[in-house]
């Protein structure tokens, strides 16, 4: 069996690859719904459909033990439906994690929390509940993104990209937190540009950095579910569409070599 690693588009290779530099030794399977990208401005009943359609192939088709929703927006707005669909109800054996509660665990050693995120992430409030349930003495500010992942997609050129980043983060240097959330998968690719706009003394929460950390210690307290995942080091990635970036990225981050497979969702 698999582990699994799902995401709205290209944004959750960029995990994968630090989950693989953690954990060379399992097989993986990532599929990006490059087709339907971007989920950030979709409707609930949407995202949770295609969501949906994503977990049918990781389990029926890829016959994962587990499948990590790197995409914040859909762990933000379908994560426990999904849980509960899955893991509860159709296969108790299986499971479906977030990317949102590991990262909240993060943030809550900082007062003054900044997110930047996906208009959906924002407006389900989903990462406040969340890091209020572990620490109500900090503060949270959001801003959502709208148009980073569109451009990130497309294979942003970072030479242009200051101004928009400076229209996304400005509210929230006004408001001197000292952290910021990068809340949503894709933008760890624009981590050293937003790094140099907030400068060093605010904290940047990247979740290629935490995630792969996060599932290790999970594999470890959770032997029933690690025993079951395969380990011949494979990586299969799949994708809903063939778009030029997938395979810049794909070159980029794992091997020239490296296939791409396309899926009908
Ligand atoms: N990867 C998604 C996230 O983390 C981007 C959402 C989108 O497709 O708009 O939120």
């Amino acid at each position: 069996m698999k582990i699994g690693i799902f995401d709205s588009g290209v944004g959750g290779l960029i995990i994968t690859k630090t989950i693989r530099e953690l954990m060379p030794e399992y097989d993986y399977v990532y599929l990006g719904d490059t087709k339907r990208v971007p989920y950030g401005d979709k409707s609930h009943d949407t995202i949770l459909k295609f969501t949906k359609e994503a977990m049918n192939y990781f389990f029926q088709k890829e016959n994962c033990a587990i499948v990590i929703i790197a995409c914040n927006t859909v762990s933000a707005r379908a994560l426990k439906k999904i849980q509960q669909e899955y893991s509860s109800k159709k296969l108790k054996d299986r499971k479906v994690l977030g990317v949102l509660i590991p990262t909240a665990e993060i943030a809550v050693d900082y007062k003054k929390i900044g997110i930047l995120a996906t208009l959906g992430t924002v407006n389900s409030n989903t990462f406040l509940k969340e890091i209020k349930k572990l620490n109500d003495n900090v503060t949270v500010f959001q801003n959502p993104a709208p148009m980073l992942v569109p451009l990130i997609e497309e294979g942003v050129n970072l030479k242009l990209i200051k101004p928009i980043l400076l229209e996304y983060l400005n509210p929230l240097l006004k408001k001197n937190i000292d952290t910021l959330i990068l809340g949503c998968t894709h933008y760890p690719i624009l981590k050293k540009e937003i790094k140099k706009i907030m400068g060093k003394n605010i904290e940047i929460i990247s979740q290629d950095e935490i995630i792969p950390k996060k599932l290790k210690e999970y594999l470890k307290i959770h032997p029933e579910i690690n025993k079951k995942i395969s380990k011949k080091r494979s990586i299969k990635i799949s994708v809903t569409d063939y778009t030029p970036n997938v395979n810049r990225l794909v070159k980029k981050w794992f091997s020239a070599s490296q296939k791409v497979h396309l899926v009908n969702l």
